[in-house]
C-alpha cells in the first residue's frame, strides 16, 4: 500500500496537531502557551527536531532494505506500493462487514423467483450499518422516555433557565472586571440626585472652596452662583472647563489629572446647583449672561437616567 501522506505533510501536519493541542490544553491566559511558559517552546523545538530525525532514519533504513531485497521481493514491493488506500485489503475488509454486499458475479444467488414482465428482483440483505443504526435510535429512544417522561430529570424550561443564570453569573464577573465608567464631554448630563450633588459638595468643599469661597460667592474665582458666565454656562462647558482648566487664567488648572471624570461630573453638577442662591458678599457678575439653548428637562437627569439621556 502507499504511504498515505508524503513526509513533507505528514511532518508539519503531525507538529501542527501537537502544536495546536498543546495551545488548547495549556491555560496561558492572554498570551500563546509557547511564549508564557519558555519550557513548552523548549519541548515544541526538541519534538520537531525528533520527527524530522525519525523521518530522516525510516527512509534510510527503507531504502538500505530495498537494497538487500532479491529482485521478485522488490517487484512484489512495487505491486503493494501501487495498490491505493481505497483499494487495501483494509478498507476493502471494512466496507464488506458494514454493508455485506454480494459481489456482482454471486447475485445470482440473491435472485428471487418473481418475474415482472422480465424484471426480477434481489434479496439483498438490510446494510449492517443501518440495522445497527436504526437499534442505536431504539435504545436512545427509550432511554429518552424514562429519563425525560418516566422520571421527570428536567425540563428544557428549566434548561432554558439555568443556562440565563449562568450567562448572567458571567455578565457580572465581566462587569466586576471591566474598567470604570468613563463620562466624557458629549455623554456628560447633569445630575440632581442628592447622592451626587453631596458628593459633588465634597469635593467642592476639598478642592475648590479656597477660591470659589465655600458657597460659591467667589474670591480669586470668580462667583459661580450667578447667570454670569466667562467661559459659559451649562454642564457642558462647565465640565469642560473644569476638566481642561482655563485658557485665559492659570490659577483655573486642568481638573481631569487629579479627579475622576465621574466626579467632575457631580462637582460641575454641584456648581450649577448653586445657580441664584445669591450669597452674602458674592463677588459682581464677570462675563456674560448664559442662556439655556435646549430645553431644560433635557439637559437635567439623575444618575440611572444618564445612559437613557446619552443615548438620545
Ligand atoms: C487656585 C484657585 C482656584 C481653584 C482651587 C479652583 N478654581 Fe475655578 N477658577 C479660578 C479662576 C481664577 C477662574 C477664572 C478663570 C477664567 O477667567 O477663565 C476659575 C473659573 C472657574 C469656573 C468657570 C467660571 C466662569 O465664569 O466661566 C468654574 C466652573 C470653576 N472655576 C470651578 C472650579 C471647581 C469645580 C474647582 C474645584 C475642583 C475649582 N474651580 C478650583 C480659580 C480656582
Amino acid at each position: 500500500m502507499k504511504k498515505l501522506f508524503p513526509s513533507y505533510v505528514r511532518v508539519p501536519l503531525i507538529f501542527a496537531i501537537v502544536f495546536g493541542g498543546m495551545e488548547y490544553f495549556i491555560d496561558s491566559g492572554d498570551k500563546p502557551a509557547f511564549i508564557e511558559y519558555p519550557m513548552v517552546s523548549v519541548f515544541l523545538f526538541v519534538f520537531l527536531f525528533l520527527l524530522v530525525a525519525i523521518e530522516i532514519v525510516v527512509s534510510a533504513v527503507d531504502r538500505v532494505t530495498y537494497h538487500l531485497l532479491t529482485d521478485e521481493q522488490r517487484k512484489q514491493l512495487e505491486e503493494a506500493q501501487s495498490v491505493s488506500f481505497t483499494d487495501s485489503k483494509f478498507v476493502q475488509n471494512l466496507l464488506s462487514k458494514l454493508t455485506r454486499s454480494k459481489p456482482i458475479e454471486q447475485e445470482g444467488e440473491l435472485m428471487l423467483d418473481h418475474d415482472y414482465d422480465g424484471i426480477k428482483e434481489l434479496d439483498n440483505v438490510l446494510p449492517p450499518w443501518w440495522v445497527n443504526l436504526f437499534y442505536a435510535t431504539i435504545i436512545f429512544g427509550v432511554i429518552y422516555l424514562v429519563r425525560f417522561h418516566v422520571m421527570d430529570a428536567y425540563t428544557q424550561a428549566e434548561e432554558f433557565e439555568q443556562e440565563v443564570q449562568l450567562a448572567n453569573a458571567e455578565l457580572e464577573k465581566m462587569k466586576a472586571n471591566s474598567p470604570k465608567e468613563e463620562i466624557t464631554l458629549d455623554k456628560v448630563v447633569m445630575l440632581t440626585d442628592e447622592a451626587s450633588l453631596a458628593k459633588g459638595k465634597e469635593i467642592f468643599t476639598n478642592a475648590c472652596a479656597a477660591c470659589h469661597k465655600a458657597d460659591g460667592g467667589g474670591i480669586v474665582g470668580p462667583n459661580l452662583t450667578d447667570e454670569f458666565w466667562i467661559n459659559g454656562g451649562g454642564i457642558k462647558n462647565v465640565f469642560k472647563l473644569i476638566s481642561e482648566g482655563s485658557k485665559n487664567n492659570p490659577s483655573m488648572v486642568a481638573w481631569n489629572k487629579t479627579l475622576e471624570s465621574t466626579d467632575i461630573q457631580k462637582v460641575a453638577s454641584y456648581v450649577l446647583s448653586l445657580q441664584g442662591t445669591k450669597p452674602a458678599g458674592a463677588k459682581p457678575a464677570e462675563g456674560e449672561k448664559w442662556v439655556e439653548e435646549a430645553a431644560p428637562a433635557e439637559t437635567t437627569a439623575t444618575a440611572t437616567d444618564t445612559l437613557k439621556v446619552a443615548v438620545k
